[in-house]
């Protein structure tokens, strides 16, 4: 089985991929890191020097090799992957989706830790960042919406998490 972890940035899905991946005894894939790897560049670099629509297709092309060549796994993708091309309903084919929901408010909180490695933020004022979240996770939130599990992540720690997507994933 493949579980993907979908969310917007700062919705903690690395984190609870290394966490569920020690409970149930997967192996962590995480997107970015591939991208990242395969460029020898950060994905900050990437973006910089080779623009969003060349990161969008590697994002697109990685995902559709992981697939093909992974049965178990947990897949941790950018908060963007599902958004683009056809991934949402790709993912949903041939993987089980779990959905990391959180509010505005929680996302804006771990954002403002570390703004600086992510591209789209990077550069808009911490005053500003809660409105940006709030129009962009609108917009991304038709896709988001679209997975199999949806799991509310606020005030809930990185235990309770998991445990939550193992009691609806395995129930
Ligand atoms: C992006 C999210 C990032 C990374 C890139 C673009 C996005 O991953 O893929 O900066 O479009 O939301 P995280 O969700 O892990 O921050």
């Amino acid at each position: 089985m493949i579980i993907t972890l979908i969310g917007y940035m700062g919705s903690g899905k690395s984190l609870i991929a290394s966490q569920l991946s020690k409970e149930i005894n997967l192996p962590i894939i995480d997107t970015d890191f591939e991208i990242s790897k395969r460029n020898n560049r950060s994905i900050g670099q990437i973006f910089e020097t080779k623009g969003e629509l060349y990161f969008r297709r590697q994002e697109k092309e990685i995902l559709e090799e992981i697939l093909a060549t992974h049965e178990n796994l947990i897949l941790s993708v950018g908060g963007g992957t599902p958004c683009y091309y056809n991934n949402m309903e790709l993912l949903n084919s041939s993987t089980h989706t779990v959905f990391l929901q959180a509010s505005v408010s929680t996302l804006t909180r771990n954002l403002l830790l570390n703004k600086n490695k992510r591209p789209l933020i990077s550069r808009i004022s911490d005053e500003e960042l809660p409105e940006f979240i709030a129009k962009h996770l609108f917009e991304r939130n038709i896709f988001y919406t679209q997975a199999q599990t949806t799991i509310i992540t606020d005030g809930k720690t990185p235990e309770e998490i998991t445990l939550e997507i193992k009691e609806k994933i395995f129930r």
